[in-house]
């Protein structure tokens, strides 16, 4: 980090967590933070659920709701990005203070509860921004909503043909009774109906680019529960699966802030979401891309990530400490490493153990 970056870093963390966090991102969205594109080489690009990324790392759900700063965020060296969640009807969120840096534990807990400004704002932007690079759409539910599984499909209409990939949101802890959407019955209906829902948009869309489905599940499932979400993921036959969410653990934090509710994440939430990404893996047998996200920090994690299984990797909580020049870093480091033991592309690695 140059000494401006640590400067501003060091005074953003004076402030008040979240408005800190749009400052940043208003920062960015003024074109601040600079770069010249993804970062690009041979090792790095991957052609993943039939997108071609210049390198696989990417921006996690939630470091730009809205989509305000895509172009931006791409500029400074990302392989892609995911905006949202975004649900049908904007919606203001929880009360504040609702986000909360845990310094001690490399850790955030955030109980946002789908702030945003619905579908129909993002959408503009998304036109705004189409062409800068790969971007996806998490999307969620409205809290107040009679049909949840409505929402997602509804979202996905709408944003179709402004997005390149699509995640079905069903982990968030800060939506109540949202979770209770990966039971297996549940999860199998509510995929069928959003793929049916995106095969019929993709044939009227008639651009021949048929736009990935992924959902994202979190890291508290049981064994039996993984095993579950990726039975219903292949018979539903949906194209990947992001993994993980913030967590509702508590294990081990030494913050002030540790017993705040809300999602963790970030350096705490590393050993969990590796574990269920290796067990995604194990269950799907390497048929369905995996996206490996939580606690990634380093080149070495995100390295670690995709020999368990990942074809991707996302990254979010580590930002708030290293500032948006994390993700140039991260991918650089990967071809490093990548070259240093003789790996000619991602896919070579993934699950390679
Ligand atoms: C998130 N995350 C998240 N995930 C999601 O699917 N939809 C969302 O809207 C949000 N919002 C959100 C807000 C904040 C403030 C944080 C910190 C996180 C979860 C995020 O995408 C990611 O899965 C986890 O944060 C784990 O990755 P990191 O942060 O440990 O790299």
């Amino acid at each position: 980090m140059t000494l401006v970056e640590r400067m501003g870093m060091a005074a953003l963390r004076r402030l008040d967590p979240e408005r800190a966090h749009d400052l940043a991102l208003g920062a960015l969205s003024l074109g601040f933070a600079g770069g010249n594109g993804p970062v690009r080489s041979d090792r790095l690009r991957t052609r993943v659920f039939g997108l071609d990324f210049p390198n696989p790392v990417g921006t996690a759900a939630g470091f730009d709701k809205n989509g305000v700063a895509i172009r931006e965020t791409l500029r400074t060296g990302f392989g892609f990005v995911e905006t949202g969640a975004v649900t049908p009807r904007p919606q203001p969120g929880n009360p504040k203070p609702r986000l909360f840096r845990l310094e001690e534990d490399g850790a955030i807990i955030n109980r946002f509860g789908f702030n945003n400004d619905g579908a129909a704002a993002l959408a503009g932007r998304l036109a705004k921004a189409r062409g800068a690079g790969l971007v996806g759409v998490n999307l969620g539910a409205n809290r107040n909503s009679d049909d949840r599984a409505e929402d997602f499909v509804a979202g996905l209409t709408l944003l179709y043909p402004h997005a390149d990939f699509f995640t079905v949101n069903v982990s968030s802890p800060n939506t109540e009774n949202l979770r209770n959407l990966q039971a297996r019955a549940a999860l199998e209906n509510l995929l069928a109906r959003v793929m049916s829902a995106r095969n019929a948009r993709f044939r009227a869309q008639g651009d021949g680019l048929r736009r990935p489905v992924l959902v994202k599940i979190s890291p508290d499932l049981s064994d039996a529960e993984i095993a579950d979400v990726a039975e219903a993921a292949l018979t539903v036959g949906i194209d990947g699966i992001v993994a993980t969410n913030t967590t509702l653990s508590r294990d081990g934090l030494h913050s002030r802030h540790a017993s705040e509710s809300g999602g963790l994440s970030g350096a705490p939430l590393k050993a969990r979401a590796l574990m269920v990404l290796k067990r995604l893996r194990r269950e799907t047998g390497g048929k369905i891309p995996l996206i490996g996200v939580g606690g990634i920090a380093t080149s070495e994690d995100a390295y670690e990530r995709i020999r368990a299984g990942a074809s991707l990797i996302q990254i979010y909580s580590a930002m708030v400490h290293e500032g948006i020049v994390l993700g140039r870093r991260i991918a650089k480091g990967l071809d490093r490493l990548m070259d240093r033991d003789g790996v000619r592309e991602i896919s070579d690695a993934v699950g390679g153990g």
